[in-house]
């Protein structure tokens, strides 16, 4: 198919929308170049996950995009998290995290884990189980990935959490929920 007639899948040809170039190197305002970075990552759609924790530390879980599969062997995937959320605490100290991918109808639930509501209102919605480490798989999830923390890594803002997979939960029918240009979609 001829690059002029693929489109955007809202009718809008692809190749009539400017394609803007940005060089990281002359942007020497720090909030211009972050904002730049947030406009740019906005348009990398990715699923949205509830990343869990219980333990000594209390239980408490955070939405995120920012999850990655690392490697198969042994099954490794990482999760970055903002250092100054507050979950952080509690995620680092319990070294355990379950990541539960969210389906088509979690809208409300992935705003009531990335929003400022305190920890136990999170839970109170919907039904958790557990799997092996203790931190609350979510029972209608599309996925769960039960983990044990191996290691942390700092860059930047964000703790990036280097994960070993101890257990999975799935279910193998559902529509995913991704997020993209700052919305919810469903797939
Ligand atoms: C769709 C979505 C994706 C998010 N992805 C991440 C992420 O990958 N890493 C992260 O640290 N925070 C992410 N957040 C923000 C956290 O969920 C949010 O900071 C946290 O739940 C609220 O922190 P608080 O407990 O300090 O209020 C995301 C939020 C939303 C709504």
């Amino acid at each position: 198919m001829p690059a002029s007639s693929r489109n955007n899948g809202f009718g809008t040809p692809l190749m009539s929308i400017a394609f803007k170039k940005h060089d990281f190197s002359e942007i020497e305002d720090p909030d211009q170049r972050r904002a730049c970075f947030r406009g740019a990552m906005a348009r990398l759609g990715a699923a949205v996950n509830i990343v869990t924790t219980d333990g000594p530390a209390g239980r408490t879980g955070f939405a995120a995009t920012a999850v990655c599969s690392v490697s198969d062997d042994p099954p490794t995937l990482l999760v970055c998290l903002n250092r100054s959320a507050s979950v952080h605490a509690a995620v680092t100290e319990n070294r355990v995290i379950c990541v539960n991918t969210l389906n088509a109808g979690h809208q409300s639930l992935s705003n009531l884990f990335g929003g400022k509501t305190p920890p136990n209102e999170r839970f109170a919605t919907t039904d958790w189980s557990v799997i092996k480490t203790g931190a609350p798989a979510l029972d209608d999830a599309l996925v769960a990935f039960d983990c044990e923390i191996e290691s942390i890594s700092q860059q930047g803002t964000h703790d990036v959490l280097f994960c070993k997979v101890v257990g999975t939960g799935q279910r193998d029918q559902g529509n995913a929920l991704l997020y993209f240009d700052r919305q919810y979609h469903e797939i």
